[in-house]
């Protein structure tokens, strides 16, 4: 992929997406977004123009709408898609789980049609780390079986699957498939960060909330896990290295490889508490926290083996729990109400 290409970015106002944008622009890409803002806001896309000063088009659409796609990929000249586009809380996946398969498994499916229509065959989709299931063995390694244990990480596992079968049908598909581990943190600018619009599901938006005052304390769920202290082990990483680790993808692509799953992760894994005492020394504050039972499907301990990562898309994680935490708290503190600060 040459980095003057342009780029369809599905859900690039989302968390991981604006990141990615900023790095893709930094690189020479052009872009053209596609959210229908379900989990985000158009102003996540003027404070990356802000960050680059650079205009991302915008088109608020959902993909699962073919037309609008056609549309798309008619009226601009574009080489490959990131696929970000996707819900991801997983009790609302277990309660909901036709909507999930809807917009993520369908408009997946809808997207690599549109692709297919308009010969379009390079994709980065983004997958998780949520695949493996309950490892028997760490670190994980791609070629680790495969199991979801919630309708979420069914959906991704499915699309890896047709993505494998799409591949099959006709190699000129190029396909990575990134299982990302924990990604935390924030663009260094504070500009841009995680905004849950409810209460946060996941660990380092719950501690920032607590930290920021909108949350009176942590429940860090188990003490009883055979771990460091006993609680929950997870791969972190850092989303401005995510990020870099799509502009790699892309340019791997261009070698033609067919479809590949690459883990995105630090190889190195934190117990709640020690996430928990570094995001204390960024904010500089004592954050209140109490131990409650197990969260039901919880796994003990996770993280990556990021060797062919490495290897092959010649990326590596580089920026450690400090920097997460700093990061994170800078975007936290700068915008206590997140986008509607
Ligand atoms: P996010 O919710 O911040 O971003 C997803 C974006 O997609 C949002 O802007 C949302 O409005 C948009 N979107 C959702 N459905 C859409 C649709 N049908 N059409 C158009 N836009 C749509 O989430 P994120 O954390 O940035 O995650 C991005 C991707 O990475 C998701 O596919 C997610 O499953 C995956 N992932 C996330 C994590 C994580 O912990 N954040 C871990 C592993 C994988
Ligand atoms: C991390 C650790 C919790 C919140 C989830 C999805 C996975 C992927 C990433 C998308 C665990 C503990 C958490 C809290 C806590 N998403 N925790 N108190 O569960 O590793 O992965 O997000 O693909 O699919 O399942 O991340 O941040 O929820 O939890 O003690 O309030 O923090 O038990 O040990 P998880 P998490």
């Amino acid at each position: 992929m040459q980095s003057t290409a342009r780029v369809l970015v599905t859900g690039g106002a989302g968390y991981i997406g604006t990141h990615t944008c900023i790095q893709l622009l930094s690189a020479g890409y052009q872009l053209l977004v596609l959210d229908n803002f379900s989990n985000s806001s158009p102003e996540a896309l003027h404070r990356v123009q802000a960050i680059t000063g650079i205009e991302v088009p915008g088109i608020e659409g959902d993909i699962n709408d073919a037309a609008l796609l056609d549309r798309l990929f008619e009226q601009h000249a574009i080489d490959a898609v990131i696929h970000f586009a996707g819900l991801k809380a997983v009790g609302e996946s277990v309660a909901q789980p036709l909507r999930y398969y809807h917009n993520n498994v369908s408009g997946t499916v809808t997207l690599c049609q549109a692709m297919q229509r308009a010969g379009v065959f390079n994709l980065v989709f983004s997958s998780s780390a949520t695949v493996y299931g309950d490892p028997a063995t760490l670190p994980i390694r791609e070629d680790f079986p495969t199991s979801a244990t919630n309708p979420y990480g069914r959906s991704k596992l499915i699309i890896e699957e047709i993505l494998g079968d799409l591949y099959t049908s006709d190699p000129r598909w190029n396909v990575a498939l990134l299982r990302y581990f924990n990604p935390v943190g924030a663009h260094p600018s504070g500009l841009i960060g995680e905004d849950p619009s409810d209460i946060p599901n996941n660990l380092m938006p719950y501690i920032a909330q607590v930290a920021v005052g909108r949350r009176e304390r942590l429940s860090v769920f188990g003490s009883d896990y055979p771990t460091v202290d006993g609680t929950g082990v997870r791969d972190y990483i850092h989303v401005m290295d995510l990020a870099d680790g799509h502009v790699r993808a892309l340019a791997w692509l261009q070698q033609g490889l067919g479809i590949k799953a690459f883990n995105l992760g630090t190889g190195r894994g934190y117990s709640v508490l020690e996430m928990l005492k570094a995001f204390e020394q960024a904010c500089g504050k004592t954050l209140a926290y109490e131990l409650v039972a197990r969260r039901p499907g919880d796994v003990a301990s996770c993280y990556a083996d990021p060797t062919l990562a490495e290897q092959e898309l010649g990326w590596k994680a580089t920026l450690g729990i400090e920097a997460m935490c700093a990061d994170g708290w800078r975007w936290q503190s700068q915008n206590p109400e997140g986008y509607r600060s």
